[in-house]
């Protein structure tokens, strides 16, 4: 898939792409030219965002049986998927272990890293058969830093990992399997947790080297590169897209990082 020429004749399977960073996904590869299939488990927002409702698919993805069914479905009707990108996902509250529920972290162990696998287990081990296809995973940078996140955090890490695990298991048979790491970024899910007061958007632009938050679209554009041809010797990586928090953060021991220098 080369980015010049778009995605033209690929079918792209977005997961969470009913908001969020997975709506600019399917919004981008589909400006690019790609049939998209939105899967979600709202289906009414998959379906505005899909345009086409034969395009959206009501899945739980942390439901192997649900996802396994729908890669057959897919399959049976004869379109074959070219890339898929896992987008679904859920946040959990910065809560201590004595007070961090068993079912929240049973639940986001479940969505975030086990979905992602039964995804990748469905969609790639058909595009192995095939000797083609490219699969981007949406971790994060909580899975590459201590947080109070005791649930999500492991599982993101664990979503690194297992890109690496199956970037190496699939690179013969054709498939490339990247993961990218979003920074802290405006969509629903974000804005929810900045109204709750369990994220002050000040403290997030002041701990990034670029001193700004990143919008959904930031996100997609990386993606669809990891997805192209333009990547083509590009497996196994973590690609984090972070308006440089990874590298700042730690100057909050000093005081933060500098203003920007006097122009001229
Ligand atoms: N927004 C951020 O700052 C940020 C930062 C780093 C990583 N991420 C990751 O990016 C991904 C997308 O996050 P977002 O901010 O766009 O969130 P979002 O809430 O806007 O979108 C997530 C989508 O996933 C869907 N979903 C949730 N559980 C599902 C399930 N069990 N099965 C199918 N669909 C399900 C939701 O319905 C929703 O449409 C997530 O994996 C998240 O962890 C987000």
């Amino acid at each position: 898939m080369h980015l010049q020429e778009g995605f033209s004749g690929k079918t792209i399977v977005v997961t969470g792409g009913a908001s969020g960073i997975g709506e600019a996904c399917v919004k981008l590869l589909r400006a690019r030219g790609a049939q998209v299939l939105v899967v979600d488990c709202d289906l009414d927002k998959a379906a505005a965002v899909a345009e086409d409702p034969a395009l959206a698919h009501q899945v739980d993805v942390s439901q192997a049986d649900q996802v396994n069914a729908l890669a057959e479905r897919i399959a049976a009707s004869g379109v074959e998927v070219d890339g898929l990108v896992n987008c679904a996902g859920i946040v959990q509250s910065p809560l201590p272990p004595d007070v961090l529920d068993v079912d929240t972290y049973r639940q986001v162990i479940g969505i975030d890293l086990e979905g992602t696998y039964f995804c990748c287990a469905a969609f790639g081990a058909a595009m192995a058969r095939r000797g083609r296809g490219a699969i981007v995973n949406i971790a994060s940078v909580a899975g590459m830093r201590s947080m109070p996140l005791h649930a999500y955090s492991p599982a993101k890490a664990a979503v690194i990992n297992l890109t690496e695990c199956l970037a190496a298991e699939w690179g013969r048979s054709g498939v490339r399997v990247n993961a990218i790491s979003p920074g802290y970024t405006v969509t629903a899910a974000l804005q929810s947790q900045i109204d709750q007061g369990l994220r002050d958007p000040e403290k997030l632009k002041q701990n990034s080297a670029l001193g700004t938050l990143i919008r959904p679209d930031d996100i997609a554009r990386p993606v669809a590169f990891l997805l192209s041809d333009e990547a083509a010797m590009i497996t196994g990586i973590n690609l984090p897209v972070d308006a440089g928090w990874l590298v700042a953060g730690s100057w909050s021991t000093f005081g933060g990082v500098r203003p920007a220098s006097a122009a001229g």
